[in-house]
């Protein structure tokens, strides 16, 4: 096989067929820095499902059960239209307390996830989230779904967790819903 053809998921996809034994001397025989890198890399860890669809989509919807990782899918699209030019995004969640535990504080949030010096800070008083590479998220809470009017926003929305019947149905093990939208230039 010759090297370019190796990618982060196919290394992946080997690691996976391996014993435990295979991957622990996997493990031991990388670099703390290529350890580092590989716990960062989404291309490694994504599942197939976890990825955009391909093409000129204007809406993503990811249905999935508790912890299919629906948030982190979200997030990591996000956190790479902010690397490919993506300069103002809108965050959309049930209830402020939503955006910040979830989309921005929790296990899958932008504080959380891909290499340390490329993470957004949060100023908390605006809903605000700012990459070092000056992209800003702001984040809204559908009860108060005319705090959408006026922002302009140049290429993201991500809602997660719609209100309505898939929220009520968030408790329940199965079935609730969460989108991204493309917002057209
Ligand atoms: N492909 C993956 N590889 C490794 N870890 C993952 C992957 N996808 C998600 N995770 C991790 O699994 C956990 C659950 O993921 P996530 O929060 O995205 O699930 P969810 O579907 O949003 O869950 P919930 O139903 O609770 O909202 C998180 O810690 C997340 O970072
Ligand atoms: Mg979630």
């Amino acid at each position: 096989m010759r090297n370019e053809t190796i990618t982060p998921k196919l290394i992946a996809d080997s690691i996976a067929l391996q014993s435990i034994s295979e991957r622990r001397a996997w493990v031991h025989n990388q670099t703390p820095e290529e350890i580092r890198r590989v716990a960062n890399s989404w291309a490694f860890w994504a599942r197939d499902a976890q990825k955009p669809p391909p093409g000129d989509w204007r809406i993503w919807l990811f249905l999935g059960g508790r912890g299919a990782g629906k948030t982190r899918a979200g997030a990591e699209w996000i956190r790479a239209q902010v690397k490919a030019g993506c300069r103002r995004i809108a965050l959309v969640a049930p209830t402020f307390s939503d955006v910040r535990e979830v989309m921005v504080s929790g296990p899958s949030g932008f504080l959380n996830i891909g290499e340390e010096d490329e993470r957004p800070r949060y100023e908390a008083s605006r809903h605000r989230l700012i990459w070092p590479n000056g992209a800003e998220a702001h984040g809204f809470s559908s009860e108060d779904p005319d705090g959408l009017r006026g922002p302009q926003f140049d290429c993201a929305g991500w809602m997660s967790s719609p209100p309505g019947p898939a929220r009520r149905r968030r408790s329940t093990c199965w079935g609730w819903g969460f989108g991204w939208v493309k917002i057209p230039d």
